[in-house]
């Protein structure tokens, strides 16, 4: 089959869905990979490292026309879209919940659209999983920032010149990203707390080192799949009065919670913010859908009464080389799902839960009620 890649055209999103890696492993099984020109410069592969692999370098409208699946990082634009070969199969994170038009003209352009953030938590789809690829990424990270922010070591340090006491760490939500800015910090020597409002997360913590932390009379709030549900407001109120102390004392605190298909939920006030020292960091990975914390600017690093709150967005781009990585080994595990290996020809199974799931438009119809 023909499988095409393109540079993403998203404004300062340095990943791309195909690695060299993935795409030997595509030619060698009798594939032709087309990768546009630059495409992986920015995350760390130049061109010539494609074609070593036996991709053929193409232009954007050559892959649009003529690939059967197109893979991409976030969505493909309204342009590349309108090129695109009828009944090709087009893969990337798409949003798709909170994105009808996309939907709607995938459906009209006749491709079965696949969109990877919808895939769901199975044991049997972790592959694929590309939510948590990069939320593992954007956790490691995030701690790196509040490292880089905060004029303090992390560790204890025993010098000459005196002790130094380690720093404080706080981490609200302890899911994928949490958890990995938890074992970050830890790595680095900090004394970390943190806090979700599942109760399973609390094992997960404390295997990291770190104290699991939860109002005493609180209920477990795990939801359909694992998931969070949304907190009463009664529950809120508990939840930011047991928090206050707790962030007083962190020099810095790193914010992840989020429920699926809702705006993030807000955990810190601008009081609870004021009531940390001058010089200490919030950062707040929930920026994009809204944030955590009262004050967060997406994409800005806003300082209040001395401390910074920092509102990254995208950050997996911000690691691409690995986060490119991971994204294309997800895709290539979907890629064995809807390829038949032995004729090499698509076999998309609606029977299976996977594929159903996550494709969004098929045979001119949109699915699942997403689109416009
Ligand atoms: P997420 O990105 O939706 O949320 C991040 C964290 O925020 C979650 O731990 C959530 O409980 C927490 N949260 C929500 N509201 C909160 C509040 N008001 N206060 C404090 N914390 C709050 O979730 P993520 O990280 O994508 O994963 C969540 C769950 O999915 C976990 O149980 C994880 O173990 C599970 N999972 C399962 C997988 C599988 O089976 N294939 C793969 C990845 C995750």
């Amino acid at each position: 089959m023909k499988i095409g890649a393109l540079k993403e055209s998203v404004e300062k999103e340095n990943r791309v869905a195909l690695v060299p890696d993935s795409v030997e492993r595509l030619t060698k099984a009798g594939h032709e990979v087309l990768i546009e020109k630059g495409a992986g410069t920015a995350a760390g592969f130049p061109d010539y490292a494609y074609s070593d692999a036996g991709a053929k370098a193409s232009s954007a409208k050559e892959i649009a026309a003529s690939a059967d699946i197109f893979v991409h990082v976030q969505a493909p634009t309204s342009e590349q879209i309108d090129n695109l070969k009828k009944g090709c199969v087009v893969v990337g994170t798409m949003n798709a919940r909170t994105n009808p038009k996309l939907v709607a003209s995938l459906a009209s352009s006749e491709s079965t659209a696949l969109s990877m953030e919808l895939v769901p938590r199975i044991a049997r789809a972790q592959r694929m999983d590309v939510l948590s690829s990069q939320a593992s990424i954007a956790g490691y990270k995030a701690t790196l920032l509040a490292a880089n922010s905060i004029g303090k070591y992390l560790p204890m340090m025993m010098t000459a010149a005196g002790t130094i006491p380690p720093a404080k760490v706080l981490v609200l939500g302890a899911g994928v990203a949490g958890l990995q800015a938890i074992a970050t910090a830890r790595r680095l020597g900090a004394i970390v707390e943190a806090y979700d409002v599942r109760a399973a997360a609390g094992e997960q913590v404390e295997s990291l080192g770190a104290t699991f932390i939860q109002p005493p009379s609180a209920e477990d709030a795990e939801g359909a799949g694992g998931y969070a549900r949304e907190q009463t407001q009664q529950e809120q109120a508990t939840q930011r009065e047991f928090l206050t102390d707790h962030i007083a004392e962190a020099d810095a605190v790193i914010t992840t919670a989020a429920i699926p298909g809702r705006a993030a939920p807000l955990l810190m006030t601008e009081e609870m913010v004021k009531a940390m020292r001058p010089g200490s960091v919030v950062i707040d990975l929930a920026a994009e859908s809204g944030g955590n914390v009262a004050g967060t600017v997406a994409g800005e690093i806003v300082l209040k009464n001395g401390v910074a709150i920092n509102g990254p967005i995208n950050v997996p781009s911000s690691m691409p080389f690995h986060a490119s990585q991971l994204y294309s080994r997800n895709i290539m595990a979907l890629l064995d799902l809807i390829i038949d290996s032995k004729e090499l020809t698509l076999n998309l199974n609606f029977e299976d839960e996977v594929i159903d799931t996550i494709c969004v438009a098929h045979e001119g119809k949109v699915r699942h009620g997403l689109g416009e």
